[in-house]
């Protein structure tokens, strides 16, 4: 008989498998149209009518691109829009939500050591506050239209830096993490999917009735488009953070996903400068490195030591031997091998997670540095706390691992 959870565990796959299809798929038409506009040349002999044109080689062709503003005098047949990349995104990412999140709920979405939620109420805040996003940026860039465009963005980097905040208060570190990108994408779907198509819509059906079009679609068009073009890298470091438990289990998570969007935004001005031909402004990876060293001293900042290299057995060895090695065990045994052994005593498990069995002393010690990590350095194991580690035992761990390191 097949098993329900190892069905479960397939579909989760697969739906995994087409969400980063499709995003590849959106991500990879979004830059290739943002270079192709910015790069456009504007100054050759171009045909009638036209605003800009480019050639191409690529796949043993050349392609020449010529864009323009006006309809031609017959309308195409089979006109090409690009939509459903980003539409199936966002669908497959929500369905992705929902199996991972909202069904693991206890040992995902929630965190008691946070706040003490229930499932229903979790998934309630999660539901709410995508829609609140949407409510919310969209207003404002609907009263910001035809102010400066650098004030919204830093408007909305508040927005970002206070929802960053709000749900490392209420959910576990991955969550909080994930849910800023999936807020963050949210944002970007709708942009395309009740703004940017809708309004085309109505540009073409002007142009194809003769009619002039409302140069304000353009206007909102460029608007909305810019900011999915800043927000297109920082979604996708938080949608991957998840499984670093450095990124999303310490202290600093809320900061740490702020600075993502700075990073998004320092690497986006880079090659949109270049694509518009407007110089290299190699400056920006001066502030991107500075960036990400300092992400990186900030999830390390309450131990801010790195293990020298040794062979997994010698390195086994000296932690089995190291003092406080009996003492780890037993927390070990207490706190984590209900679920991480060959066959789990937690409901609902069917094998040890991710392959990590902590049973014997030789496994315990063969796997210090990852004990170290998830449950002594951070607080990403247990998984919300499930099993009531305390606060003195992760002190233990961490006593033990560094008499062992000898730092
Ligand atoms: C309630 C069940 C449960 C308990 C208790 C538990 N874990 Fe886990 N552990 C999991 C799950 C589920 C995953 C898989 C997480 C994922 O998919 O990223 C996991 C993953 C891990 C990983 C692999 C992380 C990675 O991404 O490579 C390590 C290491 C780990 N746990 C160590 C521990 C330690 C140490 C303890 C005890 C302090 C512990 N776990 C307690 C359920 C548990």
């Amino acid at each position: 008989m097949y098993d329900l959870a190892a069905i479960g565990a397939w579909i989760e796959f697969a739906v995994r498998w087409l969400h980063v299809i499709t995003g590849i798929a959106w991500i990879g038409s979004s830059f290739y149209f943002i270079a192709l506009d910015l790069g456009l040349h504007r100054d050759r002999n171009l045909a009638s009518g036209a605003d800009g044109e480019e050639w191409q080689v690529h796949g043993g062709g050349f392609y020449h691109i010529q864009k323009y503003l006006v309809a031609p005098e017959n309308m195409p047949d089979g006109l090409i829009w690009h939509k459903w990349q980003s539409y199936w995104t966002w669908i497959s990412g929500f369905i992705l939500l929902v199996l991972v999140y909202y069904l693991g709920a206890e040992f995902y979405l929630l965190d008691p050591a946070v706040a003490d939620l229930a499932a229903w109420q979790g998934i309630g805040l999660s539901l709410a506050s995508l829609a609140f996003g949407w409510l919310v940026y969209n207003t404002l860039c609907r009263v910001f239209v035809d102010a400066d465009q650098t004030v919204l963005m830093l408007a909305l980097f508040g927005v970002l830096v206070m929802m960053s905040y709000f749900y490392s208060s209420v959910f576990s570190g991955r969550a909080a993490m994930l849910h800023l990108g999936a807020f963050t994408a949210t944002i970007m779907s709708a942009n395309v999917f009740m703004i940017i198509i809708p309004n085309q819509k109505i540009v073409v059906a002007d142009l194809i009735a003769g009619r002039t079009p409302d140069a304000r679609y353009g206007k909102i068009a460029k608007q909305r488009s810019t900011h999915n073009n800043y927000l297109t890298l920082p979604v996708i470091f938080l949608m991957l953070s998840n499984h670093y438990p450095l990124a999303f289990a310490t202290e600093y998570t809320w900061i740490i996903a702020s600075l993502v969007f700075l990073m998004g935004v320092s690497i986006r001005h880079y090659f949109n400068s270049m694509h518009a031909r407007q110089g290299h402004p190699h400056w920006t990876w001066a502030v991107t490195v500075l960036l990400f060293i300092g992400i990186m001293w900030l999830s390390t900042a309450p131990m801010f030591r790195a293990d020298a290299q040794e062979t997994a057995q010698g390195a086994a060895l000296r932690f089995a031997e190291a003092p406080g090695f009996e003492e780890v065990h037993d927390i070990v045994l207490g706190r984590c091998s209900m679920c991480h052994a060959e066959e789990p005593v937690w409901e609902g498990l069917l094998w040890a997670p991710k392959g990590v069995r902590l049973e014997t002393e030789h496994q315990i010690a063969g796997q210090a540095r990852a004990i170290y990590l998830q449950s002594g350095a951070s607080h990403a194991m247990p998984p919300a706390n499930l099993s009531y580690m305390e606060e003195a035992e992760r002190d233990q761990i961490v006593r033990w691992y560094h008499a062992a390191t000898g730092r």
